[in-house]
């Protein structure tokens, strides 16, 4: 993808030892963690074992250029039909429309690991709908809805989170 001169270089990496400060410090903000399923604050001890059990085999760092700029995940299912892909853009490089790129790669990457990709998105996370639509991905209506408590813009109250398929190969 170019902007203007400038061609923008995505790619995605293995997680390292060294990323593991990085993705712990983003994945225990606040604004991460409200729109993951599960809420859980990462502690040094626990994440030094999920990166031993091989935790990040399904995570990579997206790179853009020399510059970190969020996270890939990349889950095979077992039959390794489907890969559940997500996407976060850490948050100093939020906001500076680098997410449709930076899940393109993600798609690129997850279809060589399997035919169907899914993910699962807040209704109420309005950019990231934004970004997996414009990349290719629509509502699974046939697939029951979730419902978890969070709170948005000071409110809490009960918000939908719902499966997405990649329609090129629904
Ligand atoms: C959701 C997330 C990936 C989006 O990344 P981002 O870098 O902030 O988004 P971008 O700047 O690329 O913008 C994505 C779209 O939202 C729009 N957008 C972003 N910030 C906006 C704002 N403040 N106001 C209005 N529109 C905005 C952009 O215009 C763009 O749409 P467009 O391409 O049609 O113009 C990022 O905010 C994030 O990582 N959030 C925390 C983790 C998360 O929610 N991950 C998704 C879990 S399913």
């Amino acid at each position: 993808m170019s902007i203007g001169k400038y061609v923008m270089r995505i790619i995605l990496r293995s997680v390292e030892s060294s990323d593991l400060e990085r993705i712990r410090r983003h994945r225990n903000e606040p604004v991460t963690q409200r729109w993951l399923e599960a809420q859980i604050f990462i502690d040094l001890k626990s994440q030094q074992v999920w990166f031993k059990s091989g935790g990040a085999c399904s995570f990579r760092i997206i790179q853009e250029g020399d510059r970190d700029i969020g996270l890939g995940r990349l889950l095979v299912s077992k039959d390794a039909q489907w890969c559940t892909v997500g996407l976060d853009i850490f948050s100093e490089y939020r906001g500076q429309r680098l997410a449709t790129p930076a899940f393109q790669a993600v798609i690129e990457d997850g279809l060589k690991l399997a035919s169907h990709l899914d993910l699962w998105v807040f209704i109420a996370n309005t950019f990231a709908i934004r970004t997996y639509i414009q990349c290719g991905f629509i509502h699974d209506h046939s697939t029951p809805v979730k419902f978890f408590t969070r709170e948005i813009d000071g409110q809490i109250g009960v918000h939908s989170y719902v499966r997405m398929i990649y329609k090129q190969n629904a």
